[in-house]
């Protein structure tokens, strides 16, 4: 982009956030677009503490928003609203923000690199506040500079996009479990892929101790721990864009604001740009926020079943955006003291539900679709109405799910 950015810039369609109605009604399909047979939420895990709604934080910065709106290519993601879904559910309208197509990549990691990769150059190059592209591009033109990172596919990707825009250089660590075809998508963004022996945790430790042997290098992490923290917290600054978004999409089809939104999780960031963005208003009655995550990697659900951040065996997951078995340090507090809920869900039920929103037109991963089949565990099945209660949701209630990638996201192949 910065070599290219002069001449094509004016190709590029920039929204005004005002004119342009970013809300669809699907068409219904009814039922018929939803298969038939009930979830059985076999061992699945349920976790409830309503009084979290109750607290409130300061709000975050929205700064990330106007950097967002003004990058070339820059649109709103969709919300499509699927009441064929509504229901099943037995909601009063549900809502999906679809990530399929997120700043040209397939899921809605490119916001957090964004936003996190211009602080990086910005701290080393000096420069002044507000951020623009055109000065982080004059900027990288005089720097040697590599952004590295450790992924299990769509953070990596979107660094090394970011990183090839920006005229950076990117060095991605994956873990031994990432297929040829996620690590060949990582790499065709012009990125050295180095596949680490072991799991995620792994490759994080790997590439952290690779960033520290190297003055010219810079971690871009989408984790946090003790003593690493400042670029995840713009990680997470840079996620809210997208919540941004949904209010305004709600706004502009005349819809109340959610009493329900759906999160997947995997180290909590994302989840943690939501707490951030819902319990800092005003809303009353405020929505209940749910998490999602793989029966096979439950470090949140753990962590706050156990009021102190835990540390997690995962196995294998075909929700493999999701598969993370310690939290973010950073998000941790917030999730401990605002995440009112969570629920984890086996690889078939993210695997139906990413079908069922294929069938109703939305393209979505089994880490997007994670969010449908985590609403489906908390909503029907045995034991519902006293979960519904604890939500505080009922027949007439807005929610949202957020389907954070689309199918062609990086690690998919393995999905099926
Ligand atoms: C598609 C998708 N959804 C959700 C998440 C979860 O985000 P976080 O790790 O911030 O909880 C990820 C993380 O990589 C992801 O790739």
């Amino acid at each position: 982009m910065c070599a290219a950015h002069s001449p094509s810039k004016q190709f590029y369609l920039r929204v005004s956030r005002t004119k342009t109605s970013w809300t669809a009604r699907r068409p219904s399909g009814t039922v018929t677009g939803v298969s038939a047979a009930p979830l059985r939420p076999a061992a699945t895990q349920w976790y409830a503490r309503p009084s979290a709604r109750n607290w409130r934080c300061s709000a975050p910065p929205a700064t990330a928003f106007d950097f967002h709106t003004a990058l070339p290519g820059y649109l709103p993601t969709p919300l499509w609203e699927l009441p064929a879904l509504a229901s099943e559910l037995g909601v009063g309208r549900l809502m999906v923000k679809d990530e399929s197509s997120r700043l040209g990549l397939p899921a809605f990691k490119a916001l957090g690199v964004w936003w996190a990769a211009a602080h990086v150059v910005a701290d080393r190059a000096g420069l002044t506040r507000p951020l623009t592209l055109d000065a982080l591009c004059a900027a990288t033109s005089r720097l040697s500079l590599t952004l590295v990172t450790a992924t299990a596919g769509n953070h990596g990707r979107a660094l090394a996009r970011v990183a090839a825009q920006l005229g950076l250089r990117a060095h991605i660590f994956v873990p031994e479990a990432t297929s040829p075809a996620a690590a060949m998508a990582i790499a065709s963004e012009g990125a050295t892929v180095t596949t680490v022996a072991g799991s995620y945790r792994e490759a994080v430790e790997q590439a952290g101790r690779a960033c520290a042997a190297r003055p010219d290098a810079e971690l871009v992490q989408d984790t946090a721990w003790p003593g690493y923290e400042a670029v995840p917290a713009r990680i997470v600054e840079g996620y809210a864009t997208l919540l941004h978004e949904v209010d305004a999409q709600l706004l502009d089809t005349g819809c109340r604001p959610p009493g329900l939104v759906v999160v997947p999780v995997g180290v909590g960031s994302l989840a943690q740009a939501v707490v951030g963005h819902y319990r800092s208003r005003k809303a009353k009655p405020p929505p209940a926020i749910l998490g999602v995550e793989p029966a096979a990697a439950p470090c949140i659900l753990e962590s706050l079943t156990a009021r102190e951040l835990r540390t997690v065996p995962t196995g294998s997951t075909n929700m493999v955006g999701l598969n993370c078995g310690t939290p973010s340090s950073l998000a941790w507090p917030s999730l401990c003291a605002g995440l009112d809920a969570a629920t984890t869900v086996h690889d078939q039920a993210a695997t139906r539900a990413a079908a069922d929103l294929e069938r109703l037109g939305v393209s979505s991963g089994p880490s997007g679709a994670a969010a449908l089949a985590g609403v489906r565990c908390a909503l029907t099945g045995r034991g519902n109405a006293h979960r519904r209660s604890q939500l505080d949701v009922g027949s007439d209630s807005v929610v949202v799910l957020l389907s954070t990638e689309g199918s062609a996201a990086v690690g998919n192949d393995l999905a099926a």
